[in-house]
Order: structure tokens, then sequence, then C-alpha cells
């Protein structure tokens, strides 16, 4: 397989780490069933491409072979963030999309141990054709049988209908929503959106949650670690803010 390397994922602070490892075992007690996750939210800048990254990585670190698409094919950031670099030219799901290339050719192997990445290469402007082709579903499918979890990283769901076609092809979503930023209403509109792919919303991540707000203190009393559920049942939260206020070193 190819290899690629990730030149800049710094380690994250314990709360941080320890509500993603939440998360990642609450995905686990989903069930066998659920292999392949979308990471979503409404508009850009919530943390999808942060939370898909990082939960892919603590996946790959307690040994389960884990590859994260990167389906963000017109607004990709992941190489430049994260310095993302092959020896060879990268070549990505884009290429393969559009029958350029075949999936040996973009699947790549890390610095990561366990971790896989399928990147994009260069960004195109109208990808929903390929999203909606045969070659995608392939692409999930024979993933599917090689890797033990698939995290895919999408647009957000305000802008273009590229993660509701993503979505049909999956086990489950996380929809991600930046705390105190995106308005309440637009995020009961992606569930809804959501709903009409019958795809399950396995839970909503609170990106960057404020533990200082008020709004916040009934969980900061309980959960002081940053992390917590949503009144509904399901959701995370974690972030920067989080440690300023964290009792427990
Ligand atoms: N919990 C977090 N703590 C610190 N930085 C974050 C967090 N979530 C996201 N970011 C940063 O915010 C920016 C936007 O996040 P990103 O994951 O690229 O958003 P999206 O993929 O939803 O457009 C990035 O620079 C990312 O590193
Ligand atoms: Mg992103």
């Amino acid at each position: 397989m190819k290899e690629l390397m990730i030149r800049n994922l710094p380690e994250l602070p314990f709360d941080m780490s320890e509500a993603l490892n939440q998360l990642r075992v609450n995905l686990g007690f989903c069930g066998d069933q659920v292999k392949a996750v979308m990471v979503t939210s409404s508009v850009p800048n919530e943390g999808k491409s942060f939370v898909a990254m990082q939960l892919w990585k603590q996946m790959a670190e307690v040994g389960t072979p884990t590859l994260l698409i990167d389906c963000d094919l017109r607004n990709s950031e992941l190489r430049s963030k994260y310095g993302i670099s092959s020896t060879e030219k990268l070549i990505g799901s884009a290429h393969y999309l559009a029958g350029r290339a075949e999936l040996e050719d973009v699947l790549y192997q890390t610095n990561v141990p366990n971790g896989y990445i399928l990147p994009v290469a260069s960004a195109i402007a109208n990808p929903t054709i390929l999203l909606e082709g045969e070659r995608f579903a392939k692409m999930v499918e024979t993933c599917r049988k090689m890797f033990g979890y698939i995290l895919i990283d999408t647009p957000p769901i305000g802008s273009v209908a590229d993660a509701l076609n993503i979505a049909t092809h999956c086990d489950g979503t996380v929809l991600v929503v930046r705390s105190g930023s995106t308005p309440r209403k637009m995020v009961d509109n992606s569930v809804q959106l959501l709903k009409r792919t019958e795809t399950p919303l396995l839970g909503i991540v609170l990106n960057r949650a404020d533990m200082n707000s008020k709004s916040n203190l009934y969980y900061h009393r309980y959960y002081r670690s940053g992390y917590y559920y949503n009144h509904q049942g399901y959701g995370y939260g974690y972030g920067q803010q989080a440690k300023k206020n964290n009792k427990v070193k």
C-alpha cells in the first residue's frame, strides 16, 4: 500500500482527548453493524474535520484499522492543515470516483499505526455527480471489508447536497455543532435533512463548548472534564475553554 505522512497532528489536552475517547467508546456501543460513519455539520468551520481526524487517530491508536475518507471534494483542507504529504504524487478520491485511478491507488497507510487515509488530492467544483455514481457506492462497500472502521469527512449540510448523498451509503452520522455559534434552527434543519436520508443520527458533538458559560454550568457540575451528554441523551462536549475551567488536572 502507498504511504503518506501526517506531520501536523498534535496531541490534544487531556480533557479533549477524553471527550473524544468517550465518543469513540459510545460509537462502539452502536454495534458491529455500524462501521461506516459520516461526520458532518450544518455550516463550515464547526469542526467536522477536526473531530473526524482526531476520532480516526484514537480509533487507530486502540488498534482498530481505521480509514478516514476525505469527501469534502470541493474544499478539503486536511492536506494543508495537517501537513499531509507523500513522496509520490498524491492522488485521491476524485481520481478514483472519476475513473482515473483504482481504489488501491488512492488508499494510503500513514505514520499513525492502523490509520489509513483516502485523501482529496485536488479540489473539484461539482462532485455531486461523482458522489451519486456507482463508484462511490462500490468504494464504501469495498472499504467496509478492508477496515474495522470508516470515517467520512464531508462538506456542510447547509450549503450542498453532498453530505446527504454520502449519508445514504453510511451506517450512521455524527453531527458536529459549534457551541455558541450555530443557530439552533440551523441544527434542527440539519437533523431534519439527515432524517430524510434514513441513516441514523448516532450523536451530536457539541464542539468548542465554553464551560464557563452559565448555560453549561449544569453539565460542568457533573462532568468536570468537559465531556457531557446533551439534553437529548446524546452528544459530547469538549473544547479549549473546558480546559481553563477544568478542576480535575
Ligand atoms: N475543539 C476544538 N478545539 C480547537 N480547535 C478546533 C476545535 N474544533 C475545530 N477547531 C479548529 O477550528 C478550525 C475549523 O475546524 P474544521 O475542522 O476545519 O471545520 P470544518 O471541517 O467543519 O469546516 C480548524 O482550524 C480547527 O483546527
Ligand atoms: Mg472540513
